[in-house]
């Protein structure tokens, strides 16, 4: 441990898609309490992803107060916020919210991205300007979604932030984001670290819309009386940058540095690699965005529904058992009874569209290949193994890059389960690993919290002084072998997901 801060404790928030979670981790990075407030999302049409940011804030109040109640008397050092990444909050000039945000798993900016493309004289210069393809989930086309679609609402628009800049502000009073979720905005140029101009104009925004921009690990602000009264935290508590939630889930296991690779299991699933410098899949499949870590970069492949299709599921065929952790441990025992491949049944999942590979919003999801003799175990395997076949492209798009990862970091839901870590140590043919703990971003964010009020030089030595991997599953390479060829069956479905055409 390094400093002097023996009794403190960090605060690491995760503003997620499912729930916003809360943990005190301690500096030798024991955690000391978490709590979990679940949120639920609105999907008022077909591929339309929103929520309240009111109440992001509302359930993050919460969760620091719970986290707080559990640890009476401990004195919080510094906060650290995560969350998810892209999704728009608009506020008017009084910082109150103009209309619910539109998540990152929202796919109804498909004329904005072509208009994005259009001003800017073609996907080069978005290359170019911003290292990233218009796509319906990041932010820009949504702005633009509002003033072609809500022009009254697009008029008092005074600021657009991401879900934990929302979360900081209502903190901290403060208007700011950091590099790692800024860049997920295509507003942002992630070599030059700074908002980008050329964009800008070419869609003609003005800059005055944006927050400044401050480290990931910088003090950016300070809990306010306010929000002291609210949450516990004493007011004045230093706020760091934080990060998106890719970015500081991947701090939280560890892979900051170049040759490091995680998959993650979230409501959406990620495969990224760090860089040491923005690398661009000249396809533009894969993003690029900045780490937490200063100097450092990412691509990464996205799959839409991962945790989130899985959970889809569960909720439509699994009713009848009690709670959510139960239900998921029992479909999960019964799809293990079933063999590779599901006996011929395959799901495709696309229930919000696809990002990598695909870059297409109106796929849809679909059970292929069912039968009479198959049951609810079958289709139960076939959504697991199509969540990671879907992150199987993502790898292969890394590995095409020359990002050859010897082992992948499991983090999220796919990393608690040891089915789903064999399941996806033999899709990918490749050795994982997890670390010894399992909070993921809101790890990250209080990792992060630690380095901003000098407990560690840096995020490196924050991630050595507290993270351990567990050792490695080996893929076998039989099992590698069946999944090979039940990919190939996955990859040859793709056109059950093309939208039907009535
Ligand atoms: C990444 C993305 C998702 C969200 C999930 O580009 O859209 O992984 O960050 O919270």
């Amino acid at each position: 441990m390094y400093g002097k801060m023996g009794d403190s404790l960090f605060l690491g928030l995760d503003v997620g898609t499912s729930g916003v979670k809360a943990i005190l981790v301690s500096p030798a990075g024991a955690v000391a309490a978490a709590a979990t407030v679940p949120l639920s999302l609105d999907t008022p049409r077909p591929g339309w992803a929103e929520q309240d940011p009111e109440a992001w804030w509302q359930a993050s109040g919460t969760a620091i107060r719970r986290v707080l109640e559990q640890r009476a008397g401990a004195r919080v050092a510094a906060v650290g916020i995560s969350g998810q990444m892209h999704s728009s909050v608009f506020l008017d000039k009084s910082g109150a919210v103009i209309r619910p945000a539109l998540l990152w798993c929202d796919g109804r900016t498909t004329a904005e991205c072509r208009e994005i493309v259009e001003r800017a004289g073609g996907e080069p210069h978005l290359r170019e300007w911003v290292c990233n393809p218009a796509l319906e989930g990041f932010t820009l086309p949504k702005v633009l979604w509002l003033r072609n679609h809500e022009p009254a609402a697009f008029a008092r628009l005074a600021t657009v932030l991401l879900a934990k800049d929302f979360v900081r502000l209502r903190l901290t009073g403060v208007v700011a984001s950091e590099p790692s979720d800024a860049s997920g905005t295509l507003m942002f140029d992630p070599g030059g670290l700074r908002w980008s101009r050329e964009m800008l104009d070419a869609v003609e925004l003005p800059r005055s819309l944006l927050p400044d921009v401050g480290g990931s690990a910088a003090v950016l602000g300070r809990v306010t009386e306010q929000a002291g009264a609210l949450t516990g935290l004493a007011p004045g508590t230093p706020v760091v940058g934080g990060g998106a939630d890719n970015a500081c889930g991947a701090a939280g296991v560890g892979a900051i540095s170049p040759g490091d690779a995680v998959s993650s299991w979230g409501t959406s699933g990620t495969v990224l690699a760090p860089t040491a410098e923005p690398r661009v899949d000249p396809g533009l499949r894969a993003h690029t965005f900045c780490h937490v870590a200063p100097g450092v970069w990412y691509v990464m492949g996205v799959v839409l529904s991962a945790g989130g299709a899985f959970a889809w599921y569960r909720d439509q065929v699994a009713r009848e058992l009690p709670d959510t952790d139960q239900r998921d441990a029992r479909l999960v025992e019964e799809a293990a009874g079933v063999p590779p491949g599901a006996e011929g049944v395959t799901f495709l999942p696309y229930l919000q569209g696809e990002r990598t590979p695909h870059r297409d919003a109106s796929l849809r999801a679909a059970f292929v290949g069912l039968s009479l003799a198959h049951s609810r175990a079958h289709m139960t395997r076939a959504v697991l193994e199509g969540v990671c076949f879907a992150l199987r492209d993502c790898l292969a798009v890394l590995q095409e890059l020359g990002l050859a990862p010897s082992c992948l970091l499991l983090t999220g839901g796919g990393a608690r389960s040891a089915f789903i870590r064999r399941l996806q140590a033999d899709v990918f043919g490749l050795p994982v690993t997890t670390v010894n703990r399992e909070e993921g971003p809101a790890y990250g964010a209080a990792l992060l919290a630690a380095v901003g009020v000098g407990v560690f030089p840096d995020l490196k030595a924050a991630v050595q002084c507290t993270l351990t991997r567990a050792p490695l599953t080996e893929a076998t390479p039989e099992a590698h072998r069946t999944y090979q060829r039940v990919y190939e069956r996955f990859r040859a479905c793709y056109a059950a997901a093309l939208p039907a055409r009535s």
